[in-house]
């Protein structure tokens, strides 16, 4: 049976007061319930080590939003995976698409970073989606095997127990406009029938797939309801609790 796991991403915001905070209501709410997922926050770099400290004997579980893939040196700006580890992340987003988009980040690069993340013990979220243009242009499966062969080159099958698959849309993230249930669930059967051509039966059904894009209380359902649907990773209603919550809750 593989894992739903609900994540919070939350991208470039909260200083570290705003993160205590968060993280304190979060716990507050989550104190009478039992999720039925794993729940992972991915807050900025500067909050990981007062997060780490704050979510100790709770179910939440740490992660960062990305890292550079070589160990040490002059990288100025750049964070490794052994510094991450080091302030308690057990996982990291790999290949994002404002990584994609905004930093130019391209698949070979993304599969350095998965590579050394492995090798490091972290566990890669390894994020793919299509653009609107590429969408409309009827090109989606072509991008998302592009990105999924590119990033996974190298990875062995031993690997994929470690890593967490998210498709987000990229005309979906942020925009209010999610992928019908329909949508995400093509592409997600698409995605785990390239991980059994690329590995076997085996890891293709053990791999969670979150879905990420838009994701809301009020539509985490009927998304999390598609079979290949293994959970969200969630941006803008990650940062209020209650709304976190009502995902988690819908599991
Ligand atoms: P969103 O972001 O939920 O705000 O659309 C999702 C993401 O970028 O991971």
């Amino acid at each position: 049976m593989r894992k739903t796991v609900i994540a919070g991403n939350w991208k470039m915001n909260n200083d570290l007061a705003q993160s205590e905070k968060l993280i304190n209501e979060l716990k507050n709410l989550l104190q009478n319930e039992k999720p039925n997922c794993d729940v992972i926050i991915y807050p900025p770099y500067t909050s990981l080590s007062e997060a780490s400290k704050l979510i100790k004997g709770t179910v939440i579980k740490l992660g960062a939003q990305n890292m550079y893939f070589e160990e040490s040196g002059a990288f100025t700006g750049e964070v490794s995976a052994s510094m991450l580890k080091s302030v308690g992340c057990e996982y990291v987003i790999l290949g994002h698409s404002e990584r994609r988009t905004i930093f130019e980040e391209s698949d070979e690069v993304i599969n350095k970073k998965i590579k050394k993340a492995l090798s490091a013990r972290l566990k890669p979220i390894f994020c793919v989606g299509e653009l609107l243009s590429e969408r409309e242009t009827g090109i989606t499966n072509d991008v998302i095997k592009r990105q999924i062969l590119g990033g996974l080159n190298g990875v062995t099958e031993e690997e994929m127990k470690n890593i967490i698959i998210a498709y987000e849309p990229v005309w979906a993230i942020g925009t209010g406009k999610t992928a019908t249930p329909s949508q995400a669930q093509e592409v997600h059967e698409f995605i785990r029938d390239l991980i059994q051509i690329d590995y076997s039966l085996e890891t293709a059904n053990d791999v969670t797939i979150q879905y990420g894009g838009s994701v809301k209380p009020d539509n985490a359902k009927e998304l999390l309801s598609q079979k290949d649907i293994d959970g969200a990773l969630v941006g803008g209603a990650c940062l209020k609790a209650d709304s976190f919550l009502g995902i988690i809750k819908s599991v």
